[in-house]
């Protein structure tokens, strides 16, 4: 097979060798570039800018065309052709190596996205991810086309990025004490305990990253989060904090922090800048001045989430700088602390974007919301005319557990498969213009390595994926199932990890009559599941599962899904007491 560039375009010549060089041939042979003329009847594999835009596809469009001589793909900019070519490397084999003749389904599509902000956010600050994971992430986003990465690159317990005129950011900031377990729960640093855990992006390895990025069609939005989340910037500039006396650590994943209900919380250590400092906007504006200028992206976060108030309301000079200011609360004072930094931010030339919190006490002009907490924050932006990327924790929130909580330790929540791939980022009664896209995110505290992160990503990202590209009308469940299980052999081809928790049995319960009456599921159709209650383990000749059943007492249910006589789910050991404490709660994802 040959491959063409219609009019030796350069920009569709790039896209053609990216694709022909990430092409696993067997012996690491490569598709050879043929001339313009070729012999008819050749095979031939055409790349195509198109010379008039096809208004269909808008930028990130393309059609693809395989017949049996000839593989052609074509888009109005380069985005769509390297669309294309990552469809037509999911219409070949699964296989680490090809070999010989592929076969090519012959097919006719044309296809584009429903948004224009389809992104995944990874926080590296939880756990600093060294520069080749970060870029093995992004190759992998960029097979699922996706367009955003949403970079956490600050947070209590690490600053990630090298800030030139502010050096201790990263001397002290990206260091903390090692700890191995519960993230949460660790101790405090003993006195003088060396910091070794860590790590952080020079300037020239952010560069190579956006670079990576750009060649794959992701924008890098960074994200320094401000005025909460700051313990790690507090701990190179203490000063900047109204708690300038207290003795300061980059959090190794400590305790510090008291969560109540509905989203409450109170910090037991000042973790948020000063508002009332003009020493901390002169530290923002030369951040945000160095940040500005290694990221192309027209969009700079400033999160804005979780910050405690509470040293705020007793510290003299927030309490004049409010009365000062006539601001009424604390979320006010925030809301005076968000507009200043919007005012620096777009003195850097960028759109600030923060998390749903900065529209408490009143949103600064031209903000970009990211709702997080539900979608009625992101729907009251967009009713107030700003642009919102949605990205709750409802259906997108890749720390959240993905099978059962015996299986896997609870972390906030959980998030099954099949809930994610319910994500519909347009909500009811919104207009469509102000909804920039989705995302999903994934927090790392419990996460220390790619290869976990990976685990978590995915399949989750899939369902992300489509949910933000494809019409709601197109999506199936059983269809993307399918689908799922065929990436699960891509992925498995490619040695890399993803969850397989949605083959696991799903077990609720409730009561009545007391008794206990389980139910099980699985999230896949078409599975069989067998049981034993009788403290055997269950394979194809137990019990298959047919309906609710009461438990007999003091029994241990276990469970395990089948499929064409094989083993496909984990095994569930669910006692008693286990299977009661779930009495009434609903499938995870109805
Ligand atoms: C967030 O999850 N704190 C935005």
């Amino acid at each position: 097979m040959q491959v063409l560039v219609a009019n030796a375009q350069p920009e569709a010549r790039k896209i053609a060798e990216q694709w022909v060089n990430a092409l696993p041939l067997a012996g690491g042979k490569k598709l050879a570039f043929g001339p313009a003329k070729t012999a008819a009847g050749a095979r031939m594999l055409v790349f195509t800018l198109n010379a008039a835009p096809n208004p269909q596809l808008g930028a990130e469009g393309y059609t693809l065309n395989v017949t049996p001589n000839r593989i052609e793909l074509a888009a109005n900019q380069p985005a769509g052709l390297f669309y294309a070519g990552q469809t037509l490397r999911q219409l070949l084999p699964p296989t680490a190596e090809l070999k010989g003749n592929v076969p090519v389904a012959t097919c006719k599509i044309t296809d584009y996205p429903r948004f224009g902000w389809r992104g995944l956010m990874l926080d590296v600050s939880r756990h600093f991810m060294p520069k080749e994971d970060v870029k093995r992430y992004l190759d992998l986003m960029a097979q699922y086309k996706f367009n955003t990465l949403h970079w956490h690159l600050t947070d209590d317990n690490g600053w990630r990025i090298e800030i030139k005129a502010l050096p201790k950011l990263t001397q002290v900031g990206a260091w903390r004490v090692a700890r191995t377990g519960a993230f949460g729960n660790f101790a405090p640093p003993k006195e003088g305990e060396p910091t070794p855990y860590g790590g952080f992006y020079t300037q020239d390895d952010i560069r190579e990253i956006v670079a990576y990025a750009q060649e794959r069609h992701i924008q890098i939005v960074p994200e320094i989060d401000v005025p909460g989340h700051s313990m790690a910037a507090l701990a190179a500039y203490p000063e900047l904090s109204t708690q300038p006396q207290v003795k300061r650590y980059v959090d190794p994943g400590t305790r510090f922090a008291e969560w109540g209900p509905n989203g409450t919380f109170k910090m037991f250590i000042e973790n948020t800048l000063n508002p009332a400092d003009d020493r901390v906007y002169a530290f923002l504006d030369k951040v945000f001045t160095e940040v500005a200028a290694l990221f192309p992206s027209p969009y700079l976060h400033m999160g804005g989430d979780e910050a405690y108030h509470g040293f705020w309301e007793r510290d003299s000079a927030c309490v004049a700088l409010m009365r000062r200011e006539g601001l009424q609360n604390s979320h006010e004072l925030q809301s005076y602390f968000v507009k200043r930094v919007g005012k620096i931010i777009a003195q850097k030339g960028k759109t600030m974007i923060g998390w749903d919190e900065i529209l408490e006490g009143g949103l600064a002009p031209g903000a970009v919301v990211m709702g997080w907490r539900g979608t009625q924050g992101a729907i009251a932006a967009a009713q107030q005319k700003h642009q919102v990327v949605m990205s709750p924790t409802t259906f997108a929130y890749l720390d959240y557990t993905q099978g059962d909580p015996t299986l896997e330790k609870p972390i906030y929540a959980s998030l099954y498969l099949r809930r994610s791939y319910q994500f519909d980022p347009l909500p009811p009664n919104v207009e469509a213009r102000y909804i920039l896209g989705g995302q999903a995110n994934l927090w790392t505290e419990h996460v220390r390595h790619l290869r976990h992160a990976l685990y978590m990503t995915y399949p989750r990202a899939w369902a992300i994926a489509e949910s933000v590209w494809s019409l709601p009308a197109r999506k199936n469940w059983d269809d993307f199932a399918r689908r799922t299980e065929a990436h699960f052999a891509r992925f498995a081809a490619m040695g890399l990890p993803a969850s397989r928790a949605v083959y696991d049995a799903v077990v609720t319960t409730r009561t009545e009559g007391g008794q206990l009456i389980c139910q099980i599921d699985s999230e896949l159709n078409g599975l069989t599941i067998h049981y034993t209650l009788d403290d055997s383990f269950p394979d194809a000749a137990s019990p298959q599962y047919t309906g609710p059943f009461a438990l007999p007492p003091e029994a241990t249910l276990r469970v395990i899904t089948y499929r064409n006589d094989q083993p496909l789910g984990r095994l569930l050991i669910l006692s008693k007491e286990e299977l009661q404490k779930r009495a009434g709660k609903q499938r995870p994802w109805d």
